[in-house]
C-alpha cells in the first residue's frame, strides 16, 4: 500500500504485448498502473551488446510509465554486462525472469528451468549480487515441475538483498493451466524476508478483492492477462473513476491509436495485422461478443480486412456499459 491506501499495481511483463508502444498507449488512456515490468531481454555471449537490443528500454520510449527491465539468462557474466547497460540508461533496479515456462527455454536451464537447481541460483545470485548490489528484483514461479522445488530456493533468496519476489505460484510445466497454488503462495510469503508480489489469474476487481484479503502482507499486485482483457481494471481495483463518457469508444481510441503506432514500427501489413491478432487473444474478454470478433479477427488477411471488420464490430458495439469501477 502507499500512502493514499491505494495498492502497488505492476503490469506485468506479456513479450509481443506489453513493449514500449502498450505501454505508452495505455498510460495515456487508463489509469491505475503504477509501474511495469518489461518484457525479458536475452543476453547474448560476450561483452557486446547488440544495436538494437536496448530500444524498447530507451528513456524516450518511456517516459509515460516508470518500468523495470526484465533479463533471461543463466550467466552470471551475460547477465552483469546487460544489465549494467541498462543501469546507464538510468535504471535503478533490473528483474530477473526466473520463470519463463517455454521447454525450449527450459531445457536450457533458463527460466524455470533453474528452479528445480538451488546450487546454480544461488551461484548466480552470488557473481551477480557482488556486481550489481541491491539492484537485482526476481520474477519466479513455485518451481519447474513440482512445486514444493521454491522451498530449497527461498533461504537462498532471504540470504541476498534482493529488492523484491515476484510470485507467479504455478509451475513452469502448468504454463498457463490449472489454479494458482495459493497455500504454497502463502507458505513462501511467510518465510520470505524480501517484499513479495504476488501475480496471477487477477481479471475482476472480486479477484482482487478475495485475494487482498488473503494475503494482507503482500506488497504488490502484477497483473497481466486481465489487463489486456479489462483495461479499466486496475483503476477500477483502486476505485478511481474512468467513466469519460463510453468505455467501447474509449477502448476503441486506446485500440486505433496501438494501431496506427504498430502501422509505424512494423515491417510491413503482416507483420502488423500478426501483432493486433496478439492483442485481440485477449481484448475479446472485453466484449459480451468476443468470441465472435476474435474469430472474425482471426481470420482477416490483410490491414483493409482487419480495418474493415474491427471499424464494422465497434460501431456495433458503441452502446455505453456500466463502468467496472461502480460508477
Ligand atoms: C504471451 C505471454 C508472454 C509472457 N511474457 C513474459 C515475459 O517476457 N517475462 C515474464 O516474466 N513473464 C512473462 N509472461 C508471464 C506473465 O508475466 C504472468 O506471469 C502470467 O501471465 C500470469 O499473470 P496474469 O494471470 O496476470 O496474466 C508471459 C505470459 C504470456 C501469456
Amino acid at each position: 500500500m502507499n500512502a493514499n491506501n491505494f495498492p502497488h499495481i505492476y503490469l506485468a511483463p506479456l513479450r509481443g504485448l506489453t513493449g514500449a508502444i502498450f505501454r505508452a498507449t495505455y498510460a495515456q488512456f487508463f489509469q491505475g498502473i503504477d509501474g511495469a515490468v518489461a518484457p525479458f531481454l536475452t543476453t547474448i555471449e560476450g561483452t557486446r551488446i547488440k544495436a538494437g537490443q536496448l530500444k524498447e528500454l530507451l528513456p524516450e520510449n518511456n517516459r509515460d510509465m516508470p518500468v523495470v527491465p526484465q533479463i533471461l539468462s543463466k550467466t552470471a557474466e551475460r547477465f552483469i554486462v546487460l544489465a549494467k547497460a541498462l543501469f546507464d540508461l538510468g535504471y535503478e533496479t533490473v528483474n530477473w525472469n526466473l520463470g519463463c515456462p517455454f521447454a525450449r527455454v527450459a531445457q536450457k536451464k533458463r527460466g524455470s528451468g533453474l528452479l528445480p537447481h538451488p546450487d546454480l541460483v544461488q551461484a548466480f545470485l552470488d557473481k551477480t549480487l557482488a556486481a550489481i548490489p541491491n539492484r537485482l528484483s526476481i520474477k519466479t514461479r513455485l518451481g519447474r515441475r513440482h512445486a514444493d522445488e521454491i522451498l530449497a530456493l527461498m533461504p537462498i533468496f532471504n540470504a541476498y538483498p534482493i529488492q523484491e519476489l515476484i510470485i507467479h505460484p504455478r509451475t513452469g510445466e502448468q504454463m498457463y493451466t490449472g489454479t494458482p497454488d495459493l497455500v504454497r503462495f502463502a507458505q513462501c510469503l511467510d518465510l520470505s524476508k524480501r517484499p513479495v508480489v504476488y501475480n496471477g489469474d487477477i481479471n475482476t476487481r472480486e479477484d482482487f478483492e478475495k485475494l487482498r484479503h488473503r494475503f494482507p502482507a503482500v506488497s504488490g499486485w502484477m497483473i497481466g492477462r486481465g489487463v489486456l482483457g479489462d483495461p479499466f481494471l486496475p483503476a477500477a481495483i483502486k476505485g478511481l473513476s474512468e467513466c469519460n463518457g463510453n468505455r467501447i469508444d474509449q477502448f476503441r481510441h486506446f485500440h486505433d491509436t496501438l494501431y496506427e503506432r504498430y502501422a509505424q514500427v512494423r515491417h510491413g501489413p503482416a507483420h502488423l495485422v500478426d501483432s493486433m491478432k496478439g492483442y485481440w487473444t485477449y481484448f475479446a474478454a472485453f466484449f459480451p461478443d468476443g468470441e465472435r470478433i476474435l474469430k472474425q479477427v482471426r481470420k482477416a488477411h490483410g490491414v483493409d480486412q482487419y480495418r474493415q471488420v474491427v471499424n464494422a464490430f465497434f460501431d456495433r458495439a458503441s452502446n455505453p456499459t456500466a463502468c467496472s469501477a461502480g460508477c
